[in-house]
């Protein structure tokens, strides 16, 4: 397994075999003898990855040819979020012409270098092509779903969490965003999914939204709501993306961890999907990973970009590394908490038995 491979659940707990003599007899044989995690990991895919979770970026298409930008997004991540690539008006600029290019670009760069990629998304009210914005009804409706099948045709089998619907719920009311989606029929969200899992199966089919951190806030209960009467109902849904943008207006929740682990009581993997902190306090992103390494359902995280130049908020600085590529205070305490995870779950040591002499 390479340094950024994910390891699967069964595989979060390592093995050594020890050589063991059997004294007077002679015999050698090999005994199963659970270890601890190898202390330290430089890396932060590798430091993840000990406790099965990936940490991941995202990736814009256009920098792919910046080494400073590649070396840097090669070496520490294990999972690539493409920014705006595989949304709706890049991947159908034209209804029924579907455009992969800046999509496979980033697609193909991750698995090429030995990474996984979250697909970032399927319905949502922004990033529409203009023939989409014009659609209403039922032409709407259908033109949702047809692009659904469009694009997870093309990725079927390759991407393991799909963004399926993204930030559908209002700010403040804790109800439904207005959008033409939503006025489709308040059943949009929930066709979205039953497409997507007929669409490709394999994939697990997230909702993704941001200020739904802090458990007290109306936004946050209306999509555990919704959550849980899709669980009830069979709608299916697999996990829920918490997007992590922090600020001084949506500052990090003390009661965040409250918040994961309730959506993954729920039923649902739970993911950071697109964190940056503004100012990149070194403790608050400790907290926050801290927080996911809690929840044994929260399978990852992702920072929304490599270099404080690379974030949609560069004036805030709000990623792990400084414009030159530096190294933060943050990214050190993001790799120090990571390091310090205990493998999850916690096995039970199964003995080799003994061989009996004869
Ligand atoms: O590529 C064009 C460029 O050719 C043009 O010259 C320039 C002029 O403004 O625009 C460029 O496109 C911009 C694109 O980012 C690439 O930089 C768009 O205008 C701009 O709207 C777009 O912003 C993106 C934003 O989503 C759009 O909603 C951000 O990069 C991207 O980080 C942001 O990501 C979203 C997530 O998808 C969902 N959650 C919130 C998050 C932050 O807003």
């Amino acid at each position: 397994m390479g340094a950024n491979a994910i390891p699967s659940p069964g595989t979060r707990w390592r093995r050594a075999l020890v050589a063991g003599a059997l004294g007077a007899l002679g015999v050698t044989t090999a005994l199963s003898v659970p270890v601890p995690a190898d202390a330290a990991a430089s890396t932060l895919g590798a430091a993840a990855a000990q406790s099965g979770r990936y940490f991941g970026t995202a990736i814009s298409a256009g920098k792919l040819g910046d080494s400073a930008y590649t070396t840097i997004a090669n070496r520490e991540f294990n999972m690539v979020t493409a920014e705006n690539e595989m949304k709706i008006d890049a991947t159908e600029p034209n209804q029924n012409q579907f455009n992969f290019t800046n999509a496979d670009r980033i697609y193909n760069w991750a698995v090429q270098n030995g990474k996984q990629v979250r697909g970032h998304t399927l319905a949502w009210y922004s990033q529409q092509p203009g023939w989409m914005q014009s659609l209403s009804g039922s032409a709407l409706r259908q033109a949702m779903i047809n692009h659904i099948n469009g694009v997870m045709a093309h990725y079927k089998g390759k991407i393991p969490y799909w963004d399926v619907v993204n930030e559908a719920f209002d700010d403040s009311t804790g109800g439904r965003r207005d959008s033409n989606l939503q006025r489709t029929g308040n059943d949009w969200i929930e066709v979205a999914f039953r497409t997507a899992r007929a669409a490709d199966p394999a994939a697990k089919l997230c909702y993704n939204d941001y200020n739904i951190d802090n458990w007290s806030w109306a936004k946050t209960q209306g999509v555990y709501n919704m959550v849980k009467d899709f669980k009830s109902r069979g709608v299916p849904i697999d996990c829920v993306g918490l997007q992590g943008h922090f600020n001084s207006g949506s500052p990090y929740p003390s009661n965040y961890r409250t918040t994961l682990q309730n959506f993954a009581a729920l039923g649902v993997d739970v993911a950071i999907t697109e964190l940056d902190v503004e100012g990149a306090s070194a403790t608050t992103y400790a907290n926050i990973v801290n927080d996911c390494l809690a929840v044994s359902r929260c399978v990852g995280i992702t920072v929304w970009g490599v270099r404080d130049s690379d974030s949609w908020r560069s004036s805030q600085t709000p990623l792990l590394f400084d414009g030159n590529g530096n190294k933060k205070a943050a990214y050190t305490s993001v790799l120090n908490a990571l390091n310090s995870a205990t493998p999850n779950p916690t096995p039970t040591p199964t003995p080799t038995p003994t061989p009996t002499p004869t």
